[in-house]
């Protein structure tokens, strides 16, 4: 394997970002990925591991081998009303997503349109409108960087919190995710409880949503809230919403009572770090071409030519007003390079 280097990772990243990879290679099947990952131990180099680039803040030229997993796989069997599907890394979520609602199968149309890739899913659990990735999932086959060998993970075993696994924890950097299965139903409950998907159900005259509708309603609100990536550089959601006590929830609550917070098993409350953003006069700020987007406070976008080093200004500077104002740290989502 000859690797590529000095390649602009910019267009393989939706923050558009212009930070340079030392040496680049593709893997399109198992054997390219272990002979790329043999290639960066036997060079001692670092190895970074890049799917959809959606949750990624490239700051600097990014030292080693990144890996663009490429890995494409499809696999369905079903049996009575369950379906198991099997999906490569590689493949697209948002494509996996509308391929499952267009043959009925359910389970995942609340996470439709979300960027990225399927190796990426389990790494941070990704989540939106009442539901995670989790809910649906199985099992996930990962190679370990140490030994080339192949391994499968159950659900418990990857250990999904909010958006967070063991893949972003104890074993960071320890595997790279080459396929995931999920169960799916062609008679699935409906998660039509979260507000946003209420409301445009309600604006649809929608009383019985079927997964198409949920799908539909998902695509129209990102539409509405997020920015397309395609348009505007930005990588979702920059910081998580921030996890509390219930004496602090509850503090927070006396002082500010239209704070939205949501209760979590374990008596914490988790807060909507796009309110505090917001109430802080951050939504819509612009420095430079490093901004917060106009209609969701939690997002931050490269308006043409920020750099990261901008970006991470602009949400160091947020995340001090947020700490000042409330005395609650928030916690950045996206991965910084
Ligand atoms: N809000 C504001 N100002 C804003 C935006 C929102 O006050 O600018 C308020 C809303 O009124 C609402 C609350 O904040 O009461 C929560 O907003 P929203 O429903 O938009 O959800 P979020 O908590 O900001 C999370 C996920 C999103 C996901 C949505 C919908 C995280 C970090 N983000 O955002 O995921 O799409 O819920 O389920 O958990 C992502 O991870 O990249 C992402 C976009």
């Amino acid at each position: 394997m000859t690797p590529l280097s000095n390649i602009d990772l910019a267009p393989y990243t939706s923050f558009r970002i212009h930070a340079v990879a030392e040496y680049f290679t593709k893997a399109t099947t198992i054997d390219e990925l272990l002979e790329a990952v043999a290639w960066a131990r036997t060079q001692g180099l670092p190895m970074h591991i890049l799917g959809g680039g959606s949750n990624v803040l490239l700051t600097k030229t990014v030292k080693g081998l990144v890996i663009h997993i490429r890995l494409m796989e499809r696999v369905a069997s079903i049996e009575g009303t369950r379906v198991t599907v099997r999906i490569g890394a590689g493949e697209t979520w948002h494509n996996i997503v509308s391929w499952m609602v267009d043959r009925g199968w359910g389970g995942l149309e609340n996470l439709a349109l979300i960027p990225g890739t399927v190796g990426a899913a389990p790494m941070q659990n990704i989540g939106a409108y009442g539901v995670e990735q989790a809910s649906c999932f199985v099992e996930l086959d990962a190679i370990d960087v140490a030994t080339g060998e192949s391994r499968t993970f159950t659900k418990d075993e990857c250990a999904f919190g909010y958006r967070e696994s063991v893949f972003k924890r104890e074993l960071r950097d320890r595997y790279v995710i080459t396929a995931v299965t999920y169960r799916l139903s062609t008679d699935p409950v409906i998660h039509a409880g979260y507000r946003d998907v209420s409301d445009e159900l309600s604006l649809r005259g929608i009383v019985q949503p079927t997964v198409g509708d949920i799908y539909a309603c998902v695509i129209a609100i990102r539409q509405r809230k997020l920015p397309d990536p395609r348009l505007i550089g930005n990588a979702g959601s920059f910081f998580k919403n921030p996890v509390v006590s219930a004496s602090v929830a509850s503090a927070l609550r006396d002082q500010y009572p239209l704070l939205p917070l949501y209760q979590q098993p374990d008596g914490s409350s988790k807060l909507a770090a796009a309110w505090l953003i917001d109430q802080c006069g951050w939504k819509g700020a612009r420095e430079g071409d490093a901004g917060v987007h106009a209609h969701q406070a939690l997002v931050l976008v490269n308006h043409g030519s920020a750099d990261g080093a901008q970006i991470i200004d602009l949400a160091t500077r947020i995340q001090q007003s947020v700490h000042d104002r409330f005395g609650v740290d928030l916690e950045r989502e996206v991965n910084v390079w």
